[in-house]
């Protein structure tokens, strides 16, 4: 199927002969409300790659023209697509926390086991006691999964290292992930994922971890450049509203954009907080006030709904993903892969779950996971379309209709992957 694995600078690829092509092709922003209809889906048209770059999409004999004796990828009357964006994962951890899949099952609530010191807590003792290598060696095959579901971008957070040793140490190898591509890596601090145990039993604890996140942490993050977000866990029982600003405004300070885990389980206005800070997305946001569904669809914030995080925790509750897109809110969708609350490593069952328990079109859930993932990480300019001048990141996969990737659910459709006009699927 595939006459090269990735393109030299100079060498032109062409992707031909795909039975349909997603091209998601539009403003270079975010689409919100109505514009999620519109992926741009096309029949017999091809794209041609060269370096790291898309330079044209067209009919393939228009592209066999222009690029004479070009290498070519054949799609096998396949959909060729962007690569998706999954713009939210806490993908560096340890080990799973099985006891806590089926302590869940018995009743137990998710915000409960972590006030017993398990939850982020578990997976902090875990990570802790691992390397640095060891870390690395962890990520990779889960990154190797994603790329095999047609992901080519994915944001990684911190966040169970909850020292600033370990935070800085976590974001390390989601640095030396990123060097070692080809998958377009985007790191992300979330050292206020939750009050360190040992900070917790302290008088005054929760005020000396803020006080270290913002004088140690971020400024540290800053001076190595780790990060180009930073969130915060924003939910009565972990960070209030107030405590949230005053890290965010610390952050941004520290020259990093914004994220917030926002009113995952209980409305706390923290959606309304993201609006106000101008943060890039505001992800979760199952238990959304209508106040802050208005306060979204009025800003540049993205939504980002992770629908298989709520159907892990089992609790029958989803982001109200119709109301915000009627309301004029742009919405992506990600698989916050995370050893708690969405072991998930097929991405393209988000998709399935963004239809089947979001109710969005399978248009609404392909801009989700393409331009509008881009766009919560800052990067709808050059990612999440197939476009002349966008990333080079394209997925064929082996299906018809585009609307087979949401609908096959479990299914692995994708056959090959490029980021960045490299393979990264097969990988090499
Ligand atoms: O996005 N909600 C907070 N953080 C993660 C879960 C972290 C964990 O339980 O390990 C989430 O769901
Ligand atoms: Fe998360």
């Amino acid at each position: 199927m595939i006459e090269r694995q990735s393109a030299g600078d100079d060498v032109v690829t062409l992707f031909v002969n795909a039975a349909q092509t997603v091209t998601c092709a539009g403003p270079a922003r975010a689409r919100r409300g109505a514009e999620m209809q519109d992926a741009g889906v096309q029949s017999d048209v091809g794209v041609a790659v060269q370096g790291d770059r898309i330079v044209d999409v067209a009919a393939d004999a228009a592209l066999r023209r222009r690029f004479p004796g070009a290498a070519e990828v054949d799609c096998d009357r396949g959909v060729l697509a962007p690569g998706f964006v999954d713009s939210h994962t806490h993908a560096v951890f340890g080990r799973g926390r099985y006891e806590e899949h089926e302590l869940r099952a018995t009743g137990v609530p998710y915000l409960e086991i972590a006030r017993r010191g398990g939850g982020i807590h578990a997976s902090v003792r875990d990570l802790r006691a691992r390397s640095d290598d060891d870390l690395f060696a962890c990520a990779v095959p889960r990154l190797q999964t994603l790329a095999a579901g047609g992901v080519t971008t994915v944001e990684i957070k911190s966040g169970y290292g909850l020292s600033v040793h370990d935070e800085l140490r976590t974001l390390r190898v989601i640095g030396r992930l990123a060097a070692a591509g080809p998958l377009n890596i985007v790191p992300t601090c979330l050292g206020a994922h939750e009050v360190p145990l040992e900070y917790r039993e302290q008088r005054d604890g929760r005020a000396a971890w803020i006080h270290c996140l913002t004088n140690e942490l971020y400024p540290a993050v800053a001076a190595e450049r780790l990060a180009r977000f930073a969130d915060v866990f924003c939910e009565p029982g972990v960070f209030t509203v107030p405590e949230t600003r005053r890290l965010m405004e610390s952050a941004r300070h520290h020259g990093m954009a914004l994220k917030l885990h926002a009113d995952e389980l209980h409305d706390g206005g923290a959606a309304a907080l993201a609006v106000e800070m101008g943060a890039t997305s505001a992800d979760h946001l199952a238990a959304i006030s209508l106040e802050g569904i208005a306060a979204l669809a009025a800003s540049g914030t993205v939504a980002t709904l992770l629908p298989a995080t709520m159907l892990f925790l089992g609790t029958g509750q989803q982001a109200p993903a119709r109301a915000m897109i009627e309301a004029g809110a742009a919405i992506a969708v990600a698989s916050d892969l995370n050893p708690g609350t969405s072991p998930l490593l097929s991405f393209p069952l988000v998709l399935t779950l963004a239809v089947s328990q979001l109710r969005l079109s399978a248009s609404e859930a392909w801009i989700a996971a393409t331009v509008n993932g881009a766009a919560a990480l800052g990067l709808a300019g050059s990612t999440g379309q197939l476009r002349q001048g966008f990333r080079a990141d394209i997925a064929v996969h082996a299906a018809d209709d585009f609307r087979a990737l949401p609908y096959w659910f479990g299914e692995r459709l994708c056959r090959v992957a490029w980021a960045g006009g490299r393979a990264c699927h097969p990988s090499l």
